[in-house]
This record gives C-alpha cells, structure tokens and sequence, in this order.
C-alpha cells in the first residue's frame, strides 16, 4: 500500500490524550530527579528559578511542540526530520530534525534500563530480597551495585538477574508500541496514570502520617523534612548553576526539548484543541513532581536519617534516594515490604509512560517517511535499541550511562528545544505559529505569550548554550574531571552517540531520495 492511501492512527479519546501526554510527561523524573535537584539547589529558593523556567521555557515550549506537532501530522509526519521540512523549506530543515530522532532514541536507550531497576526492585520489596537484619547504607549500596554489576558477589552473582528484567521491560515497551496509539500508549496511560496517581497518594498519606519514627530523636521528623525541601536559602540564587539547574529539570520533567510530544500531537485531527490540553498536561506534571514528587523521598529520608545525612544522600544523586535510602526505610517501615512494592511499581509506571513515547519518534519516521507497518517499525527499533543497550548495561560502571545522559539528556534538549523555537517562531513565522496554537483552542492563549515564545523562550535558550560554551564546553569535551580508567568508555559512548546520529541522518537522507524519485516517477 502507499504511504498516501494508508490512513494514519489517531487517538481514541481526549482523556485518552491527555492521560498519554502527561505519562509521557511524568516519569522517573518526577520522583527522583526533582527531589534531589530542590534538595541540592536551595530547598525552596530552588522554586523561583524552576517557577520562571516553567513559565518561560515550559509553557512555551510546550505550546510550540505541540503546535508542531499537530501541523507535522496534517502534513502525515510523525517526526521532527518532516516537521521541520514543511516547517522550513530548505534542503537542510529535514536534518536539523534529526536532533528530535537522537535524542528520544538515545534517551529511551539508557531510560528504559533504568525503568527495568524499578521493576526489578518492586519484586524483591514484595519477596523482601534485600530485606537484613540491620539495614545500612553499605549494605543497600552493595545490593544495588552488585544487582547494577558494579561490585561482584554482593548479593548477586552476576548482572543476570538485571539483564533478564531489562529484557522483560524492553519487551513490555515494544509491544506497547507495536499495538500502536490507541490500542497501546493510550490504553497503557488509561491503566498506568490512575494507578500511579493511587500509589502515589497512599505513600504520600503513609508519609505525613509517619510523625516522628524514633520519639528518642525528635529532631529527625517528617515535618523537618518538609522544612528541609521547602525552607527557601535565599543566598544561592546568585549561583547560575541553580538556574542552570532549574531549566534543566523543566526540560526533563515537562519531557520539552526531547521530540516526543511532536509525535503524540501528529496523531491529533487538525481542529482539536492543543491550547487547553498543552497547558493541562505541564500542569498535570507540575502537581505530580512539585505535590507528590516533593512529598515522598526527600521528607521521609529525613524522618529516618536527618537533615545531615540527607544532604549527602541527595548529593548522592537520584540513584541512592531511590533504591539505597528508600530501601532501608521500607525495613524499618512495617508492612515496608507493601509500600516498598508501591513505590517501585510507581517508578514503573512512571518510567514505561514516558519510554514508550521516546520509542514513538523513530516508529513515525519509519512508518511515515519509508512506508513500513508498525511491525516492521517497531522491529527495527528493537533490534537497535537492544543491540545499544549491550554497551549501557555491561559498561554502567565505567559511566556510560551518564554520558549518554550528559549529552541527550541534557545539553540535547537545550540545543533542540533553540531550533525548533527558531524554525516555528521566527521562520514559521511568529503570528502564523500563534494562531497555529490557538486553532480550535479550548482557551485562548494570551497574546503576550506569543512574544515570550519569539522573544524571550529562545533568548533564554541561547544564553543557556553561551553560558555552556564559557564555562563547560571544553573540561566537558575534553573530560578534565573524569579519571583515566573511564576515558576509553566515555569516548566510547561519545562513539556510539555519534553512530547513531549518522545513521539517522543517513536514513533521513535516504528517505528524501526515495521521495524525490516517487515524485519523478508519478510525473511520467
Ligand atoms: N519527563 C520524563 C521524566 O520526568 C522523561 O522522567
């Protein structure tokens, strides 16, 4: 069949829609990243920076990929390489695209083996696997890096168990997508987002019920917990890296800046609303990251620990919050082993919402640009993404996953996120964008967002990229603060970056040329 007799897929419901929207939105991100971000960046004063940012890149950015994605898909492009070719008509739009393809590929690559972790660690909180008698950092530690591979014979002999759940939930994601929109992401969003939203609140009820766990030290309470998130330093807001740092999380947790949302919009019909849902979908996030993110980790680590030994478990990363910390409170917790259960089936959830829709890009673009059925798509997709995978599995220790973070994670997005505000503001046009948003709008954007979008949402973007290439572009480049054992790996992965990268391009390169020739063929 040709690709222009096929009908392309739609979504069954508007609830459907937002409920996948915002899973795609909601995601580990949530729950680990931002509690550990406010944590390290000031507790409360963290909130003025992440509020601008919301204002000022979320929203806007939200809009526009939105507004780009429905246009794309009238024009049946799922992915950013045609979106920007009807965006721009220029030879070189289609490859700036290829940003949109990367990232949502390298990101799902590394997210999804996080995502298996949860899984992993909901069914030993429920089988009590790592449960001991006296629960210690150490010992949680070793749990997890022997589980990760890090360390041998902790508790794991080998990496086999992580591998086996690793394929057990790249599986579950591709056969998600491979049901497709409406028969897949928006019937797992229908299942997932309610339960998430259910587990949520009963670990949240569990936490502000907790009080003080050890009336001997009254100072270690879930309220000074609460302080210690909250209580704004005021002094760090001089700091540019807490800005830095704030329009980081924006992008991570909005899921902006990743092609993602584009592709979700492409299955819209042209006069459904994106105004009302955009906005719904950013605020549905915030009040899961903000109300339930920021009321779960970080209260009850401090209940358990204290403020100081918090501190340093969230200079630890998202990583020791979640699967070191939380493990030894869900021992000295009883029935830990129920909430446990929750809380990592929660990260599920919140993880295989959001993978399946970095997987849905690089369906579209082959689905769209070279005719394949959703089988052939989604084969493809998993057959690369699991021989990737290899390298961040059995190299975790050496970095590799952080790399790729580093790169598409989180300088990705920022560089995204400035061309396609560029292309659709000021190419596109800023009135014809604008009025592209509001068409069949629910709500009418103020105007003055229009002029935050083509002025000050990419001027913030730049001074982002400026501030970059000052101070980190070259000790990141040149790996100045990273020992000589892991150097081969980082180039390595830096490597396997760039091959993915050519592919794509060589496949949007090679996809155009097939258009052309069709062109040539239906003139004679
Ligand atoms: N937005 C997703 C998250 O927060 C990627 O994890």
């Amino acid at each position: 069949m040709s690709q222009s007799k096929k009908s392309r897929e739609q979504w069954g419901s508007r609830i459907g829609l937002i409920l996948a929207v915002a899973g795609n939105a909601i995601g580990l991100g949530n729950f680990l990243r931002f509690p550990v971000q406010a944590a390290q960046n000031g507790g409360g004063a963290f909130m003025i920076p992440y509020f601008i940012a919301f204002l000022l890149l979320g929203i806007p950015l939200m809009w526009i990929e939105w507004g780009i994605g429905r246009y794309g898909g009238k024009f049946r492009h799922g992915s950013a390489p045609g979106m920007f070719d009807v965006l721009w008509n220029h030879p070189l739009a289609k490859y700036l695209g290829a940003t949109g393809l990367f990232i949502s590929l390298t990101i799902m690559i590394y997210y999804t083996y996080i995502e298996s972790w949860t899984l992993g660690y909901s069914i030993f909180s429920i089988t009590k696997l790592y449960f001991v008698d006296n629960p210690t950092f150490e010992n949680m530690k070793g749990f997890l890096h022997s589980y990760q591979g890090i360390v041998e014979g902790h508790s794991f002999d080998s990496l086999w168990t992580a591998y086996i759940i690793m394929l057990i939930t790249f599986t579950i994601n591709f056969f998600v997508l491979y049901k497709g929109i409406s028969a897949g992401i928006e019937k797992l969003a229908k299942i997932a987002m309610p339960l998430l939203f259910i587990f949520a609140v009963i670990l949240v009820i569990r936490v502000f019920t907790l009080g003080t766990p050890d009336p001997s030290k009254p100072e270690f309470s879930v309220w000074n917990g609460f302080a210690f998130i909250w209580n704004p330093d005021f002094s760090k807001l001089d700091d540019p890296k807490i800005w830095l740092a704030a329009a980081g999380q924006i992008f991570f947790t909005l899921s902006v800046g990743m092609g993602t949302i584009h592709a979700y919009a492409s299955y819209l019909k042209p006069k459904d609303d994106i105004a009302l849902s955009g906005l719904s979908t950013a605020a549905t996030n915030e009040f899961a990251e903000v109300v339930l993110g920021g009321s779960i980790a970080i209260p009850v680590a401090v209940a358990f620990f204290g403020v100081t030994a918090t501190q340093e478990i969230a200079q630890g990363g998202a990583f020791n919050l979640g699967f070191v910390s939380m493990p030894i409170i869900f021992q000295k917790l009883p029935l830990g082993e129920v909430f446990g259960f929750l809380w990592f089936l929660l990260l599920f959830f919140a993880g295989i919402t959001s993978s399946v829709a970095m997987g849905q890009p690089i369906i579209a673009f082959l689905e769209d640009e070279f005719g394949f059925s959703r089988k052939k798509a989604t084969t493809v997709l998993a057959v690369f993404t699991l021989i990737c995978v290899q390298f961040v599995v059995f190299l975790l220790k050496f970095g590799f996953l952080d790399e790729m973070d580093y790169w598409a994670g989180t300088f990705g997005l920022v560089v995204f996120a400035l061309i396609e505000t560029i292309l659709f503001m000021w190419v596109f046009g800023a009135d014809k964008a604008f009025e592209e948003i509001n068409s069949g709008g629910d709500i009418k954007i103020p105007v003055f967002f229009k002029y935050i979008m083509k002025y000050v949402t990419p001027l913030i973007l730049m001074v982002i990229m400026i501030w970059w290439l000052i101070n980190d572009a070259i000790p990141t480049l040149l790996l100045y603060n990273v020992s000589d054992e892991k150097v081969p790996y980082i180039w390595g992965a830096r490597i396997l970056m760039l091959i993915i990268l050519f592919v794509i391009l060589f496949m949007i390169h090679i996809a155009w040329k097939n258009r052309e020739l069709n062109k040539h063929m239906e003139v004679k």
